[in-house]
């Protein structure tokens, strides 16, 4: 339901408007996440159409605050399908381009347009609203908190010591890549929790095919396939590097999409055995991959950096506990707390690995804990215990934060696939 109220303390007689924007904000919707996001100012509308078109069936999920015409603020979610534990789906609501000019900062108009699409994305029923957010700080009051994290490495080729790879790789162009990526790449997001589907308009733009100004794409590099013994594509890499004046030649490791181990392997080697590189970087990878140990010598291999990167807030607990797998059985009760309301409530959580049933109930909360905490360990990302440490999450039956734990481990770090 838009909103309109008037802006806080200070401001005169100014009323801004929360509602969707519609094709004719579009060149003013643009500017407020250009120069929030300190992009030069376009020199034309080209830039204003694409973002548009990418926009396009989703509208109507554009939030934007309004001082008259002008744009003074941003927000649009786009449909998710977000990988939980056992390789499970749910449906998301993913934020994104949130802006507020900084002539109307700090006045609520983000509070205002991010209940607008929490209130929106209940109501269609998504298990969880996810982000990527640009401060710590920002989203926590929103219900959202760190869910998976991300790793930058940097590998030393010439120490590394890595073998050639084996498998059936072949250089591809980026057209010829374009048509097989989608179906491997779907693949590759249910292997891992965190896993997001791709917006089929970002294929093009993060293959470097289209662009928004008409001058350079957002990506130039090249890609090789990998395919497996019955000659399926099962994995791809998209790489740059350049070659100076400067000894030290970096190969950068755009995207590394594998549906098989087999193909993680290859793709892997293949980034290391190109000749002429010093150096491998590849950021944005899960923060456990087997990097070094593909190695000849492990120690080639650092990771530079370690950091959040998504961020979720769960919309429906219910749903979201009874989709993710768990490795151990055992039973708890979780009190939950939502200031927004849409997670709280006291909920038993009854799971096996053969499965999980999570419903309300009146017996008394074994675990008390925010609706950011569940947030963080629901994908396996972070651990109860250590929350609560923390001051987290408060446990009212001794033992029972280990079993909630046990739960819900996962095997391997969570990881999201899409930077959105
Ligand atoms: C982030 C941004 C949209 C917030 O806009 P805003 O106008 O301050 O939003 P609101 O007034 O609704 O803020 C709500 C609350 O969050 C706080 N807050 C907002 N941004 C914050 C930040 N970066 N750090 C700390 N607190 C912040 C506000 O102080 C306010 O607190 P209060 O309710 O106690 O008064 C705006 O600062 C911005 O456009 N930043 C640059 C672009 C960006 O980083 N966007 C986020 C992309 S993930």
């Amino acid at each position: 339901m838009p909103s309109t109220a008037p802006v806080g303390l200070g401001s005169p007689t100014v009323t801004t408007e929360i509602r969707t924007a519609t094709r004719d904000d579009a060149e003013s919707y643009l500017r407020c996440v250009g120069t929030a996001f300190l992009e030069p100012e376009p020199d034309d509308t080209a830039w204003a159409t694409y973002w548009l078109d990418t926009m396009r069936p989703d509208l109507d999920r554009a939030w934007g605050a309004f001082d008259g015409r002008q744009v003074v603020g941003t927000l649009r979610s786009l449909p998710f399908e977000l990988t939980v534990p056992g390789g499970r789906t749910v449906p998301a609501d993913g934020v994104t381009m949130v802006t507020v000019a900084a002539t109307h900062r700090r006045r609520g108009l983000l509070t205002r347009m991010m209940a607008e699409d929490l209130a929106a994305a209940a109501g269609r029923g998504d298990t969880a609203s996810i982000l990527l957010a640009s401060e710590w700080r920002i989203y926590g009051r929103y219900g959202y908190a760190p869910a998976t994290e991300g790793a930058e490495w940097e590998i030393d080729r010439r120490a590394a010591l890595c073998p050639p790879p084996a498998g059936r790789l072949e250089a591809v162009t980026v057209r010829e890549l374009r048509p097989l990526a989608p179906a491997v790449y779907d693949r590759a997001r249910l292997r891992r929790a965190g896993g997001l589907t791709r917006p089929a308009p970002r294929w093009d733009r993060d293959l470097g095919l289209t662009h928004p100004t008409g001058e350079k794409p957002e990506w130039v590099g090249r890609v090789v396939l990998h395919r497996d013994a019955a000659g399926e594509p099962d994995g791809y890499l998209r790489w740059h590097s350049g070659w100076g004046d400067d000894p030290r030649i970096e190969l950068t490791v755009d995207e590394l999409v594998a549906a098989t181990d087999e193909a993680w392997v290859d793709l892997w080697r293949f980034a290391l055995a190109v000749d002429l590189v010093t150096h491998v970087r590849a950021a944005g990878r899960p923060v456990d991959e087997a990097v070094p140990w593909l190695l000849g010598d492990g120690r080639a291999a650092r990771q530079t950096r370690r950091g959040d990167q998504m961020w979720l807030r769960l919309l429906d607990v219910p749903a979201a506990l009874t989709a993710r797998s768990y490795g151990g059985s055992g039973r708890v009760v979780l009190e939950v707390l939502d200031p927004a309301g849409y997670a709280a409530g006291r909920f038993a959580l009854d799971a096996s690995p053969d499965g999980a049933t999570c419903v309300p109930t009146a017996e008394g909360a074994d675990v008390t804990l925010p609706v950011t905490t569940l947030g963080s360990a629901y994908l396996g990302g972070h651990r109860l215990g250590q929350l609560a440490r923390a001051g987290l999450a408060d446990e009212h039956r001794p033992g029972a934060l280990r079993v909630a734990d046990r739960l819900l481990a996962t095997d391997e770090a969570p990881h999201t696939t899409l930077h959105f």
